[in-house]
């Protein structure tokens, strides 16, 4: 046989792909003269051994040949691809109506999380969730919660001024979940309803802060609100502590020993800031509890009777806790995160971290 006659050549390779029955013999048969030794090849070369004369049309011959040989082999193959697939759609055990593959659904962001389980929990303990503006009002932020102009604790929360509005006098981004404490109740009360009234508010926060591991300019609090008759049988600190003790065990998924320090907060007499017990040392001592062993995590109080006022409240009537948390805060503890700047940080490491969401 000459094997640089093309026309020999030509109709021995298409024969040969003809008679491949499946998959594997074409990908055989692709080895054998596509591959680095292969036939097709070999023969495409051999043009260097004839006489000068000779090679423009022997390679023009043998490049036909190579292409027609290269298409003819593709098409075989897809041939038997296409079979595949088609037996595959025509057998038994083939279902069309199955869901495809699945992908990562990707997971909640741990304060989301954590926000969650809280609402969760306090909904179950019959607290409703309410909702308010973060551009607030200079009156509800400040003043409603007792907070007059140029009292120092104005300093303490310094936050973003807004271009004040003719008219409407001066608006802010809330530094605290506190002002829909007097938003809720007047609602209640214009509408002539009075208390019980038992409300949480998770949202977002701002404070011109500067940032740095432990302080974000941007952050979250649950506000909580509790208001029903004063006296004897009605609410008092007895309620916010236990409240408080049930909402931080759960949270942190173990049980909890609390402290209570005064604390100063217009809006609330008594305040207090309320500590748990460090996880991390067990109340030993380490950086995270600044070897205290306690762990500052809830500001809260009795709502003041002047808040109770603004809001359309009796208090000689009635009395009420309130409770400020900060979720990422919450979130630090519960998950052992060290700096608050990973919440906002965007860092796809970090967030991957957290459990997938359930299906
Ligand atoms: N709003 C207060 C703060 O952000 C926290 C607080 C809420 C204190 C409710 C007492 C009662 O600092």
């Amino acid at each position: 046989m000459d094997v640089t006659d093309p026309t020999t050549n030509r109709e021995r390779w298409l024969a040969a792909i003809k008679a491949a029955r499946d998959a594997a013999a074409v990908a055989e048969l692709e080895t054998r003269l596509f591959g680095a030794k292969g036939e097709v090849l070999d023969f495409v070369r051999s043009v260097t051994s004839l006489p000068k004369d000779q090679r423009p049309a022997f390679g023009k011959a043998a490049n036909a040949v190579k292409q027609e040989v290269e298409q003819a082999l593709a098409a075989r193959a897809e041939q038997f691809a296409t079979a595949a697939l088609d037996q595959e759609i025509s057998s038994a055990d083939f279902d069309p109506t199955e869901p495809g593959p699945r992908g990562r659904r990707g997971c909640l962001h741990p304060i989301t999380i954590v926000q969650n389980e809280l609402v969760d929990l306090f909904t179950s303990m019959g607290f409703r969730w309410e909702d308010g503006p973060e551009v607030e009002s200079e009156y509800f932020n400040f003043d409603a919660l007792n907070i007059p102009a140029d009292h120092p604790a104005r300093d303490s929360q310094d936050t973003f001024w807004l271009a004040p509005h003719p008219g409407l006098g001066r608006n802010l981004l809330r530094t605290h979940t506190s002002p829909v404490q007097v938003r809720t109740m007047q609602t209640l009360t214009k509408h002539g309803f009075h208390p019980p009234l038992k409300v949480i508010v998770p949202g977002r926060c701002f404070r011109s802060e500067t940032v740095d591991k432990s302080h974000e300019h941007t952050f979250y609090q649950m506000e909580g609100l509790v208001v029903d008759r004063a006296g004897d049988r009605g609410v008092s600190t007895a309620n916010l502590i236990h409240t408080m003790k049930t909402c931080l065990r759960v949270i942190l998924e173990r049980d909890v020993q609390v402290r209570l320090r005064p604390g100063f907060f217009p809006f609330v007499e008594p305040g207090f800031e309320l500590d748990v017990n460090c996880p991390f040392c067990k109340g030993k001592g380490c950086s995270v509890c600044k070897q205290s062993g306690w762990i500052e995590i809830l500001p809260c109080g009795m709502v003041h009777p002047v808040v109770l006022q603004k809001g359309g409240i009796d208090p000689e009537e009635y009395t009420g806790f309130a409770f400020g948390m900060g979720l990422q805060r919450v979130a630090m503890l519960r998950y052992g995160i060290d700096d608050i700047r990973q919440f906002m940080g965007g860092d796809l490491r970090f967030l991957q971290q957290f459990p997938e969401v359930p299906r």
